[in-house]
């Protein structure tokens, strides 16, 4: 297993450029299977789950060409398979995006059940409701969800909690449904509004998208486009927490401001300097930072609330605060498994059901920690970036999910890190 050797203490200084979102990039590839002709997808992230999720289309027959890593041309004429195995299913959760991208091309889906993971239980009952709404019958039996329908119709759909996978993967299906779907309660995430545009780039009519009302008018036919992935708000909003710990001074280039109102207000109220600028080509954030933050305290919210993931590096952030922050996560009932690892570090972080007291210490100590998820592996790396001393960051891999050119990104902003491949 590989591990990260970092050493702390290095301010940050320097310039970064910002991937293609992973959480647009996972369900636009999937709905690259509702087109009658090829789609040119741009500005991929080069990092695991597009890998996967490309070796899950390819699997099931569809033709796809990559003539560098962030672009795909995928044409999914010849997919012979309406069935995600339960191999490459565990691979990747995102996978049930193929549920909603099967079901509206062919009427017919079969996908594994995918599983929680360290951040609470994750059911997919609101995809599932959103299917049966729109006429599918859908079975989910032994971890196998079958949903077949003779012919999809539109309908009026309520989400219980504002869902973004629920939102994403109901539009899917929706985009080919006979008759009109409304979405009540919907996501509104930028990368909800991102798939919206590249559907709606196919051909197909979604109004309303970044609301938390969606209309969809279904069409019979989709064609091929090309499109190019939003920027990543929470890779962008994970550098600018990096910054503001290490006390650096980084330009984030290639963001949409607007996505990163919530990260950089908060960094405000911590006491460190956020000027979004705009180079005439481009946007870019420049975070700055010479004091130690002052607590403050974090709601997790659907957007535009707090983004749940970027809960976790700023938890680090603020276990090196001036006094005592209150963190809430509202999203996802199991997301603190970082908490122990900070503690490690010399954080002083008691959890209270869904509300971690984060008692602010004057700095963190290099240990050997371990990434749980994703974004604890994020919470990982922006401590040891603080940490006096070295630190050895394990599992990896999860933060190879979703972070492009880690290693790069850094060292090119001084940061002494190196991966060490055992
Ligand atoms: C997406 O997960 C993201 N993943 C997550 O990012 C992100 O944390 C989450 O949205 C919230 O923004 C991808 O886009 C691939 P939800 P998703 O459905 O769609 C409950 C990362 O680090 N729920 O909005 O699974 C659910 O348990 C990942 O990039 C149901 O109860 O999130 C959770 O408590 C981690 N039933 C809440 O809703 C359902 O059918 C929000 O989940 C669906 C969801």
């Amino acid at each position: 297993m590989s591990y990260f050797k970092i050493t702390g203490g290095t301010p940050l200084y320097g310039t970064i450029a910002v991937s293609g979102s992973k959480n647009a990039a996972l369900p636009i590839v999937c709905a690259a299977v509702l087109a009658g002709e090829p789609c040119r997808i741009e500005n991929l992230p080069d990092i695991e789950d597009v890998h996967r999720i490309i070796e899950i289309l390819s699997a099931m027959g569809a033709t796809i060409e990559q003539p560098c890593p962030s672009v795909a041309v995928i044409d999914p004429r010849s997919i012979t398979e309406y069935r995600v195995s339960n191999e490459m299913a565990s691979k990747l959760r995102a996978s049930y995006y193929m549920l909603g991208a099967l079901l509206g091309r062919y009427g017919h889906a079969e996908i594994a059940q995918p599983g929680g993971c360290a951040i609470g239980q994750r059911p997919i009952d609101y995809h599932i409701n959103g299917m049966r709404s729109l006429g599918a019958n859908v079975l989910d039996r032994g971890g196998i969800i079958t949903a077949v329908a003779g012919e999809l119709r539109g309908a009026d759909i309520y989400l219980d909690m504002a869902s973004v996978g629920a939102t994403i993967n109901i539009m899917l299906a929706a985009c080919r449904a006979n008759g009109r779907t409304t979405i009540n309660n919907a996501a509104r995430e930028p990368h909800v509004v991102d798939v919206a545009n590249f559907l709606n780039a196919m051909g197909a009519s979604i109004r309303g998208a970044g609301t938390d009302v969606i209309r969809i008018t279904g069409r019979r036919d989709l064609h091929g486009c090309t499109y190019a992935i939003i920027p990543d708000q929470i890779e962008a909003g994970t550098y600018m927490v990096a910054a503001a710990a290490t006390k650096g001074d980084v330009i984030i280039k290639n963001i949409i401001p607007a996505h990163l109102e919530a990260i950089s207000a908060k960094l405000m109220e911590c006491g460190v300097e956020v000027i979004e600028g705009d180079s005439g080509t481009e946007f870019f954030m420049h975070v700055r930072a010479k004091e130690r933050p002052r607590a403050v305290n974090i709601r997790t919210l659907p957007y535009p609330g707090f983004p749940t993931d970027l809960q976790q590096p700023m938890t680090s952030l603020l276990a090196v605060a001036y006094g005592n922050s209150f963190v809430t996560e509202n999203l996802f009932e199991d997301r603190f498994n970082h908490v122990r690892e900070l503690n490690r570090m010399g954080a002083r972080i008691t959890l209270n059901g869904r509300t971690a007291l984060v008692a602010g210490v004057e700095k963190l100590y290099g240990a050997e920690i371990t990434a749980t998820d994703l974004r604890a592996g994020a919470a990982m790396i922006v401590a040891a970036l603080m940490a006096e001393g070295t630190s050895i960051v394990r599992n990896i891999h999860y933060i190879d999910r979703g972070y492009e050119k880690l290693t790069e990104k850094l060292r090119g902003l001084g940061a002494n890190i190196t991966r060490v491949e055992e």
